[in-house]
C-alpha cells in the first residue's frame, strides 16, 4: 500500500476487464492491476480477474446493472476518497468501460476534483460474443452496420426505445426487455424467421450460446441467470460451409503449382 506522495490526489484508472475471462483483459489493464494500491470493482468482474491484483485492496461497488444515481454518487465518492489515500487507483469495469459503463458520471466526479484519470479500453460484450459464436456482426452483402442498444433507461427519463436502424442490432441488459424488441421488430415487418443469438456468460465456463428465431424471441428467454447479450439480424444467419468453399477466390498465377 502507499499513499500519495505529492499532490493531494493519486491517479485513477479506469480499466476494461473485458467480457469475464481473465486473460481477455489487456496487457495494458493487466499491468496497471499488478501495481494498483486499491481496485474497485463491479459485480461482472470474476476473482480469476482479481487474481492479477493480489497485493491490491479491493472494494466490491455496484450492482449487475439498474444502480440507482445515489449509488452511483456513492460510488463517486469512494473513488474520490481513494484517490485522496492511494496513489494508483483502479475501477474495473467489465467489458468496456465507455460502453453502457456510467464512466461519464465518474470520469465527471473525478475531473471536477482535479484528479488524474486514463482509460483503459477492454473487449466489450458485443465483440466477445461475436467471437465465441464464430458469427461476425459484419457481413459481406448483408450487414453494413450494427447498433449495440439498450432498452435501459435512466430513472425519470422517458422510454427512449425507439429500436436503431441498423443491420445488426446487439441489445445489452436486454434478457427481459428483447421480449418487447422482438415484438417492435415483428410489427415493423421484420421475418419471424430473423435470426437471433442469445449468449449468456461470454467466455466463462458455464457460457450458453443459443440460436433462435425473431418469433421465438416474441415469447421470452427462459432460465438465464448470467449476464445475457443478444444479437439480432441476417448477419446471425447460420453460416452455408458449401456456399463458402466455392466463394473461395483464385489467386492469378496461384493454380500454377496446385494444378
Ligand atoms: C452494465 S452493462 C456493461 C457492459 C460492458 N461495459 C461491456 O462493454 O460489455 C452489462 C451488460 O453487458 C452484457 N454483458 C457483459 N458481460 C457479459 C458476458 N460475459 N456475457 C454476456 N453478456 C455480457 C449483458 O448484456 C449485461 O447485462
Amino acid at each position: 500500500m502507499s499513499t500519495t506522495q505529492s499532490g493531494r490526489y493519486g491517479k485513477v484508472y479506469l480499466i476494461g476487464a473485458g467480457p469475464g475471462a481473465s486473460d481477455l483483459v489487456t496487457v495494458r489493464g493487466a499491468r496497471v492491476l499488478a501495481r494498483a494500491d486499491v481496485v474497485l470493482h463491479d459485480a461482472l468482474v470474476t476473482d480469476d480477474m482479481l487474481e492479477l491484483c493480489p497485493q491490491a485492496h479491493k472494494i466490491a461497488v455496484g450492482k449487475r446493472c439498474g444502480r440507482t444515481s445515489t449509488e452511483q454518487a456513492f460510488i463517486n465518492k469512494q473513488l474520490i476518497d481513494n484517490a485522496e489515500k492511494y496513489q494508483i487507483v483502479v475501477r474495473l469495469k467489465g467489458g468496456d468501460p465507455m460502453l453502457f459503463g456510467r464512466a461519464d458520471e465518474e470520469l465527471r466526479a473525478l475531473e471536477s476534483h482535479g484528479i488524474e484519470v486514463e482509460v483503459v479500453p477492454g473487449i466489450t460484450a458485443a465483440l466477445a460474443a461475436a467471437a465465441a459464436s464464430r458469427q461476425p456482426l459484419t457481413k459481406r452483402g448483408v450487414a453494413r452496420s450494427v447498433a449495440f442498444f439498450t432498452s435501459s433507461t435512466a430513472p425519470n427519463h422517458p422510454d427512449q426505445l425507439t429500436l436503431p436502424d441498423c443491420d445488426t442490432l446487439v441489445q445489452y441488459m436486454g434478457s427481459r426487455e428483447a421480449v418487447t424488441t422482438a415484438r417492435k421488430m415483428l410489427a415493423l415487418g421484420r421475418p419471424p424467421q430473423l435470426p437471433v443469438i442469445v449468449i449468456e456468460n461470454c467466455s466463462l465456463e458455464d457460457e450458453r450460446i443459443l440460436r433462435l428465431q425473431l418469433g421465438e424471441l416474441e415469447h421470452g428467454l427462459a432460465d438465464c441467470h448470467g449476464p445475457v447479450l443478444v444479437m439480432i439480424g441476417e448477419a446471425m444467419a447460420k453460416r452455408d460451409v458449401r456456399a463458402a468453399s466455392s466463394d473461395t477466390t483464385t489467386i492469378p498465377g496461384a493454380g500454377d503449382k496446385a494444378a
